[in-house]
């Protein structure tokens, strides 16, 4: 089913008009810092399913929910000390937290996808949050792309993949963290489920302890599987030249065809990842050459990507 998908301009006509189309039942993307998120109302079935069907999403991947205060989160989730001690250090901001769900949530049981937890994030992003204010109620989220594919750091990019399967796309410009939120679960013990925009060190530094690592046979994080964030492309990691046939995206000074980042900096590094892949994907090369990235800070959360992107695909 393609329908025409209109784009609104960040104001409070374009707000209000995203909030009417949200209260529909209907799809709206819109901008987070991290990356643009495909929102659905998080306690109406039929509009989170639609977010499934227009990612092409596996059902079993549960969705994150974006909510504009604490208050709001403590009404859906049990909530404890260190929920609050790392909601005070990064909310609002590129931090997930998964935590048990209370009763009476009223949530669709799709965005959990049936699990007992659910992921919650406050967005930092102007535009996230005025939707927010002028929806008054959760955002069920996903990156606004087709799963599997390269996340969405404009609306271009939201555009180039969903247009005529979503309503509506909100357009702030691009994403200035460019990486997907950093997931811990606190259901347990603090774990670090997916790296991302808040490097694990600044969190272990907020708890005083070290996040324990994520034992991905237990698969508490369906969505963490091996082949994700694909270009069209093969990926080739830790490349230091450029073989035939190949477009180099390098990091630091280096010859290439696109840099992440000449000076080194992990934190612009992270923010033209996605755009730097869409952009040499369009190019038509039959394999994107990656430079090796260090390993610390942020630099944690690109080689996450990039190695997802290289995986074999399923
Ligand atoms: O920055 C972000 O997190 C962006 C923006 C739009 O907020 N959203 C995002 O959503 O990256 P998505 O759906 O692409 O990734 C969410 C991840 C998935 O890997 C999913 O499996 C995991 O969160 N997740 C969601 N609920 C979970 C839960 N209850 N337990 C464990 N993992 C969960
Ligand atoms: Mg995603």
């Amino acid at each position: 089913m393609q329908n025409p998908t209109e784009m609104l301009h960040p104001d409070t006509p374009g707000f209000e008009r995203a909030a009417d189309i949200l209260r529909s039942g209907a799809l709206v993307a819109f901008p987070t810092e991290t990356v643009y998120g495909l929102g659905a109302d998080a306690r109406n079935d039929r509009a989170v399913a639609r977010i499934f069907e227009a990612k092409s999403r596996p059902h079993f991947n549960p969705l994150i929910v974006h909510l504009p205060s604490v208050d709001a989160a403590k009404k859906l989730v049990e909530w404890s000390d260190t929920a609050n001690i790392l909601a005070s250090a990064f909310w609002p901001g590129p931090l997930t937290l998964v935590m048990p769900l209370r009763q009476g949530h009223g949530l669709s049981p799709l965005v959990t996808a049936g699990l007992s937890t659910l992921a919650i994030r406050l967005p930092t992003h102007p535009v996230a949050q005025a939707l927010l204010a002028a929806f008054d109620g959760p955002i069920a989220a996903p990156s606004a792309n087709p799963s599997g594919q390269i996340s969405p750091t404009t609306a271009a990019h939201v555009s180039q993949g969903l247009t005529g399967l979503i309503d509506a796309i909100l357009d702030g410009g691009a994403c200035d963290v460019g990486l997907e939120s950093t997931i811990v679960g606190l259901a347990d013990t603090p774990t670090l489920l997916r790296p991302g925009g808040v490097p694990s060190e600044a969190i272990a530094q907020a708890l005083g302890a070290p996040l324990a690592d994520h034992d991905s046979d237990a698969l508490t994080a369906p969505g963490q599987m091996a082949s994700h964030y694909a270009p069209g492309a093969q990926v080739r990691l830790n490349a230091t030249s450029r073989h035939d046939g190949e477009v180099l995206l390098g990091f630091g000074p280096t010859e290439c065809d696109l840099n992440l980042s000449r000076a080194g900096d992990l934190v612009e590094a992270a923010a033209n990842l996605f755009g730097h892949l869409h952009a040499l994907d369009a190019l038509g090369a039959g394999t994107i050459a990656v430079s090796p990235i260090p390993e610390t800070g942020l630099g944690r959360a690109i080689n996450d990507r990039l190695r997802r992107a290289a995986a074999p695909r399923g």
